[in-house]
């Protein structure tokens, strides 16, 4: 996800689920082959099993980019067919190359050709106002064709014109039984579902038709939420039994990072644990103190420091009130409460 899932938030996601696959934020052939490959590339061993997500048209290009990808290690690398922001459809790719799956299997061919890793594709059910399944399954069929196996599909159209990329992940509605048709109709393919999956009840009852879902905002705000997918999903150990066991990790993480130089400051990584509180006593306040900026010439620990001390006078003042509330309801008639005698 553009600008969030950098190096920074995957090892931070890492700290939660070892086992769930990861992918990059989209990034263009064009920036690959021009720009500055290790920014856009460098990854933290810790991230396997990682894919690259690539925006882009030209098959050479794409393959090229392919083969960058495999050269640095990536375990899989993925085709945005998804993206209906204006700016990449002026760049001809993204969820436009719904309409032209004829370049899109060329691309998907270039690519195969060039690596051994899987070459994935991710996609609409439709663009614009084509509602019909047949336009979706002839994509996918079509693109099969030239030798991809994994399809991630966001279940919802993308309407190119009129709708920011913002509301194209809310307005044209879900409809999960075209997907969960995709995988009736080919059922040899992989095919993950993705778009508007909150609980994890949920990504179990989608389990039931398809092969995998893919988790975006929710895993991003909710990250505690991630911490049980080893466990209920993979049949392995959840990697964390606290917060604090995680939070630990993560300081420690960013700790190495403002040592090294590697970013020019702690908070472009911060942002990305905010949620990690959420839903528990003082996680607001927690959450203030890592974004107030009069912190940030700080060292990370200092600031942890503080805002554990803001968190866990929240938790305590909020215990104190649950203990004077439960004496109260508890207490014979007319006895005053425990602490207030
Ligand atoms: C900030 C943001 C950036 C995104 N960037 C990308 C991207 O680079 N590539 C992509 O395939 N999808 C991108 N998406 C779309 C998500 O991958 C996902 O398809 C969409 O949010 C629906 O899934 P969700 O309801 O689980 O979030 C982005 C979404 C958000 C919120």
């Amino acid at each position: 996800m553009l600008d969030w899932t950098d190096k920074h938030c995957r090892f931070f996601h890492r700290l939660l689920t070892q086992k769930t696959r990861l992918y990059t934020e989209m990034v263009t052939t064009g920036a690959l082959l021009h720009g500055d490959q290790g920014r856009h590339l460098d990854f933290d061993a810790v991230e396997h099993p990682l894919a690259l997500q690539l925006g882009g048209s030209e098959p050479a290009d794409l393959a090229a980019c392919a083969k960058l990808a495999e050269r640095w290690g990536y375990d899989e690398v993925n085709l945005n067919c998804g993206c209906p922001s204006e700016r990449v459809q002026r760049g001809a790719f993204g969820a436009c190359l719904m309409a032209e799956p004829g370049l899109v299997a060329d691309g998907v061919k270039a690519m195969r050709d060039a690596v051994s890793i899987p070459v994935t594709v991710k996609h609409r059910i439709g663009i614009d106002k084509i509602e019909s399944y047949d336009f979706v399954r002839d994509f996918v069929g079509q693109i099969a064709h030239a030798g991809c196996e994994v399809f991630i599909v966001h279940a919802r159209n993308a309407w190119l014109q009129g709708l920011s990329p913002k509301e194209n992940r809310e307005i044209p509605p879900l409809r999960y039984e075209l997907v969960h048709q995709l995988k009736r109709d080919f059922p040899t393919l992989t095919i993950v579902l993705n778009g508007g999956i909150k609980t994890d009840d949920e990504i179990a009852e989608q389990l039931r038709h398809v092969d995998g879902v893919m988790v975006g905002r929710q895993a991003y705000h909710e990250p505690w939420q991630m911490v049980d997918w080893d466990r209920r999903f993979f049949a392995a150990a959840n990697p964390a039994q606290s917060r604090e066991q995680v939070e630990s990790a993560w300081l420690a993480y960013l700790e190495r990072h403002v040592a090294l130089g590697a970013y020019h400051h702690w908070t472009q990584a911060m942002r990305h644990a905010l949620g990690l509180w959420n839903g528990q006593a003082g996680s607001r306040r927690w959450r203030q103190i890592w974004s107030d900026h009069q912190y940030k010439s700080l060292a990370p620990r200092e600031v942890a420091a503080l805002a554990t001390q803001a968190r866990q006078g929240i938790a305590a003042h909020v215990a104190e009130h649950q203990a004077q509330t439960l004496a109260q309801r508890n207490m014979p008639e007319g006895e005053p409460a425990a602490g207030h005698a």
